[in-house]
């Protein structure tokens, strides 16, 4: 008998039944527990050809004990978890999960703007928490959204989507990428190009939408926030190290900026104490692509990605495209 294909889900996801296609062809071991300790994720990638992860850091010494790992693929569209030039030089693809993911991330984008400047999340705890409150009057007063100017950086598949939805709210829409777009698109999506700087300048809500590169890590530290008005939201569904997080405190803190809404941090799952205190901050757990549909399309994009490398096919999703299955 042909001994099956092994494959590790290293965390359950939300919708394991979306699983269920890897159960016809492969071994799968589902890590039920929490996610793994360094020790137990090397004892346990030993003798696996397929590996199904979700925000694991995959680094070159883990890989060392992967020895037959064939594929890692990634539950997510952003993979600044994995060291893709160990992958590639040990011969293993990389995927991610992207597209499917794109409405609910940037839907949720929309709702914490809503939430932070609406302050909507503030009211519901002043209710929730029965604080003494008058129902007259100018009882928590907000910020409008419509015909203010967002500044989208970030301009991927995610930052399109935000701006789409912002024109519907009448907003102005403002971009920056390391890519500018063609004018038809541009005038398509009713969006202009901004540097940076000056996106910053202009800005009444800043969406960061791109991914964690070495360009992207800390993009905004002290320097930019000098820039931003002080009566600008800062939103986040990225990653948190495209904040200088002490920075964007003492930002808070020193009054540069009105306040942000985040659903990302630079230690997840740990969120510093300054930003749960503090009112003009909404928080989020990471959960841009976290509703049931988004997170089955994004399991079944992981299966037919690891059926695809595993029977010797290239994967749809692959990020390190000079990879070639093994003969
Ligand atoms: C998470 C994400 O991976 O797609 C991404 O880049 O950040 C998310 O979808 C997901 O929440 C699982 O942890």
């Amino acid at each position: 008998m042909v001994r099956k294909k092994i494959i590790l889900v290293s965390r359950s996801p939300q919708t394991p039944e979306a699983l269920k296609t890897l159960y016809d062809y492969f071994e799968v071991r589902v890590n039920e527990g929490k996610p793994y300790s360094k020790t137990k994720f090397r004892e346990a990638i030993k003798d696996v050809n397929g590996l199904f992860c979700d925000d694991d850091i995959i680094d070159r010494e883990l890989m060392e004990y992967a020895q037959k790992l064939e594929i890692i693929a990634n539950y997510g569209v952003g993979y600044n978890n994995i060291d893709v030039e160990t992958a590639q030089k040990r011969g293993i693809a990389v995927t991610n999960t992207p597209e499917v993911l794109t409405e609910s991330v940037a839907d949720l984008t929309i709702g914490l703007i809503l939430a932070i400047s609406r302050r909507i999340a503030e009211a519901n705890d002043v209710l929730k928490q029965r604080k003494p409150l008058e129902w007259v009057g100018f009882y928590l007063p907000a910020t409008d959204v419509h015909h203010k100017t967002l500044g989208i950086i970030g301009f991927g598949r995610i930052g399109k989507s935000v701006a789409q939805r912002a024109t519907g709210f009448k907003m102005k829409v403002l971009y920056h990428d390391i890519r500018q777009q063609n004018p038809d698109e541009e005038k398509r999506l009713n969006v202009e190009f901004r540097r940076l700087d000056e996106l910053f300048k202009e800005a009444d809500f800043i969406s960061l939408n791109c991914s964690l590169n070495k360009e992207t890590h800390h993009l905004l530290g002290e320097k930019q926030f000098n820039l931003i008005k002080p009566s600008a939201f800062l939103i986040n569904t990225s990653r948190g190290a495209v904040i200088d997080e002490k920075a964007l405190i003492k930002a808070l803190q020193m009054k540069k900026i009105a306040g942000a809404a985040l659903d990302v941090f630079e230690d997840e799952p740990n969120i510093p104490k300054e930003l749960l205190d503090a009112n003009n901050v909404v928080v989020t757990p990471h959960m841009g692509s976290g509703t049931y549909e988004t997170r089955r399309a994004m399991t079944e994009r992981c299966c037919t990605n690891l059926l695809m490398a595993l029977s010797g096919k290239i994967p749809q999703d692959l990020v390190n495209p000079p990879w070639k299955p093994k003969a």
